[in-house]
């Protein structure tokens, strides 16, 4: 199946992205999410990012009009009735994504291919929730979307091959590097990523160094672009949290329990960049002021 239009479901900062890179990569896109200001700002997203990259020259001016007249937005999940490949970035909590797949799977066409930008959902069971697992796949971007090459592909239980090669055709598309993993718990990158960035939560609410040392010692010593509490609050505490989660239930070990302190910012509303402050503060743009 030739895949032309692409349907984003979440306008957020993974969906504006997704969005963002489809575009450029010539594909029509229909941007989802459920209130007007979400989709908005998700395209004064897209809009500022397509702008550097015209100020650096990486892009024409040609290119990135034309990327920006393909995405179109709307309110209603009845606009990707049509479109070939959906991907779904919403909130990562089971029971919202269940219920949105179920909807998908009764309204988009049936030949089309749904896929979840899930952190750490089994893909397995939203494939079943989408009722029609043969067409069901992950497709794990990273922050920020049009910068990172990885795209980790994840074969459900009942994932046919040919949505494995279309899906996998589809992120070489748009400039990425895509890696096959199993569908296990975290799959490959938050299996790594998130235990290290609990840790370093644990670390900061034992009291071991401030939090500027901490990320510094990953940023000097590890030489991480970014340190641990800083890239938390990059993605999002809740992101965070619900992934710690899945991951002390999928593998029924405690070695992944979320700290606490992780749960209480999480309660606290202080999700990190998206909502101005989580271990840090930022302005409106999102640069760090403390
Ligand atoms: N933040 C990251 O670094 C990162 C990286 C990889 C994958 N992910 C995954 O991507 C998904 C989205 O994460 P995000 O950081 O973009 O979150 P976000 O909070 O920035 O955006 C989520 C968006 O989805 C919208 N939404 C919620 N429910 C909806 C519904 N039923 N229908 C339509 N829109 C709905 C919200 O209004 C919001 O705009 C999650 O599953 C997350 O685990 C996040």
């Amino acid at each position: 199946m030739e895949v032309k239009t692409i349907g984003v479901v979440g306008a957020g900062q993974m969906g504006s992205g997704i969005a963002q890179v489809a575009a450029q990569a010539g594909y029509q896109v229909v941007l989802v999410d459920v209130a007007e200001a979400f989709l908005e700002r998700g395209l004064g997203t897209i809009r500022r990012s397509l702008g550097k990259f015209l100020e650096k020259g990486r892009i024409s001016q040609e290119d990135h009009d034309a990327a920006l007249a393909r995405i179109r937005t709307s309110l209603d999940l009845e606009a990707l009735k049509d479109t070939d490949l959906v991907v779904e970035a919403i909130v990562e909590d089971e029971g919202e994504k269940r219920r949105l797949f179920e909807r998908l799977g009764a309204l988009v066409k049936p030949e089309a291919i749904l896929a979840s930008n899930t952190s750490s959902i089994p893909i397995t069971a939203l494939a079943r929730y989408s009722g029609r697992p043969e067409r069901f796949i992950g497709m794990h971007f990273f922050n920020p979307v049009p910068l990172m090459a990885l795209v980790e592909v994840i074969r459900g239980e009942l994932t046919a091959e040919t949505t494995r090669e279309v899906v996998v055709a589809v992120a070489k598309r748009m400039g990425k590097t895509p890696l096959e993993v199993q569908d296990y718990p975290g799959f490959v990158s938050n299996r790594l990523l998130m235990p290290m960035i609990n840790e370093a939560i644990e670390a900061l609410r034992e009291g071991v160094a401030t939090k500027e040392a901490i990320d510094g010692v990953m940023r000097l010593g590890m030489n991480h672009p970014m340190g641990p509490l800083e890239l938390a609050d990059f993605i999002g505490l809740d992101t965070c949290l619900a992934i710690m989660e899945v991951l002390h239930r999928g593998f029924g070990d405690d070695k992944y329990r979320p700290s606490p302190l992780l749960r209480r910012m999480v309660q606290a509303g202080l999700l990190g960049r998206k909502t101005g402050r989580g271990f840090y503060t930022y302005d409106e743009k999102g640069n760090k002021v403390g």
